[in-house]
């Protein structure tokens, strides 16, 4: 079976290509690499020792994504390609509608055009904006994501419901993440920020090798137990079998059309100052920090209630939070430019 993976060279990608090739997927990735490396899809051709045929094109090339879908016989997409920094999405708004929203309508044509109706899409916690309570659970309706990121999200979502209203064949998959970290346990691949890392974690990880001098923790003064941002973090390992459960939900559930969304985290929240000392318990690395003003926009806490992935895609996240600190620190220390040589 062909699997198009967009974005595929990225963080998440990557891992779920490589979880895809174990499980004797083909898969054909397609990536502009305006945040990855093509040495990502090198290191997961090593380590799985499978071929990977990789595209570099940009998904609003709806000419250069019809020649990849004449030249194989694709019958699902896998859809991660997105700009995902929040604090950008503010500042270049219209970037990120362009490439997020309008670039998702350009691959769901083209897959039309060529009768293609599987698609898993890249969704997040953030669709359940301010309104609802956590745990966050897939009943609730959308809500109003203080970003244009998470607008973004909210909207593709809409989009495919209105698809499959207007399409009886077409099928989708959305897969609402929590909180990614880690990386693979070969330390081979892993999250490779450009610039000042917007996730909590891989600024973690430069503080210890010594790129970052201090982790500044923004704010200590919410209402959680500890004062610091709750979050529910899952190991990227997980999140990637994640996407192979959907897939093979879609392929035993042959008469499913429309669209279903599932969460994917742990069904628990962790703070900040709990993930400092983890990664620095694992690592044996200490992380200084100081405590600074909240930033708008950061909800306290959310987490997710898994439930529906765990009865109905058979998936569960079972890697602990050490494990994650630990692979963290692996990759990192590893490769401490990331992908550059
Ligand atoms: N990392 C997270 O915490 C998180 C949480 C929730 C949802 N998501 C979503 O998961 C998906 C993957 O995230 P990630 O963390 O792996 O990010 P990433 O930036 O590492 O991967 C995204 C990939 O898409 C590519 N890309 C971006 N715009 C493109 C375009 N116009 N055409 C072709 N390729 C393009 C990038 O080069 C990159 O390789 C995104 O849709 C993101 O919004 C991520």
């Amino acid at each position: 079976m062909q699997v198009l993976v967009t974005g595929g060279a990225g963080y998440i990608g990557s891992h779920s290509v490589l979880t895809l090739l174990e499980n004797d997927y083909e898969v054909i990735v397609y990536d502009n690499l305006c945040n990855s490396s093509a040495e990502s899809i090198e290191r997961v051709k090593r380590l799985t020792g499978k071929s990977v045929d990789f595209i570099e094109g940009d998904i609003r090339d709806k000419d250069k994504l019809r020649e990849v879908f004449e030249h194989h016989n694709i019958s699902v997409v896998i859809h991660f390609a997105a700009l995902k920094a929040v604090g950008e999405s503010t500042t270049i708004p219209l970037s990120y509608f362009q490439s997020n929203v309008h670039g998702t309508v350009c691959v769901l044509e083209v897959m039309k055009e060529f009768g293609v109706n599987n698609f898993i899409f890249s969704s997040s916690a953030t669709v359940y904006g301010e309104e609802n309570d956590v745990p966050y659970d897939e009943n609730m309706k959308l809500g109003t994501p203080s970003s244009p990121y998470g607008a973004n999200k909210v909207m593709v979502e809409r989009i495919l419901q209105d698809l499959a209203i207007s399409d009886p064949q077409f099928r989708a998959v959305s897969l609402r993440y929590f909180n990614p970290i880690g990386a693979h346990e070969s330390g081979e691949i892993g999250e490779d920020p450009s610039g000042i890392p917007n996730n909590l974690l891989p600024y973690v990880a430069q503080v210890a090798v010594g790129k970052r001098a201090k982790l500044n923790i923004f704010g200590g003064d919410y209402p959680t137990q500890d004062g610091s941002c709750e979050r529910d973090y899952l190991h990227v390992m997980d999140l990637a079998e994640g996407h192979l459960a959907a897939l093979e939900w879609l392929n035993k559930n042959e008469s499913f059309r429309g669209v279903e969304a599932f969460n994917l985290g742990t069904g628990n929240g962790v703070s900040v100052f709990a993930i400092v000392k983890a990664f620095e318990s694992a690592t044996s690395k200490a992380i200084p920090f100081d405590v600074a003003p909240r930033r708008s926009g950061d909800l306290p806490a959310f987490w997710a209630n898994a439930n529906k992935a765990n009865t109905q895609l058979n998936w569960q996240a079972t890697r602990s939070l050490t494990q994650m600190m630990k692979d963290t620190w692996h990759w990192q220390s590893n490769n401490p430019n990331g992908y550059a040589k």
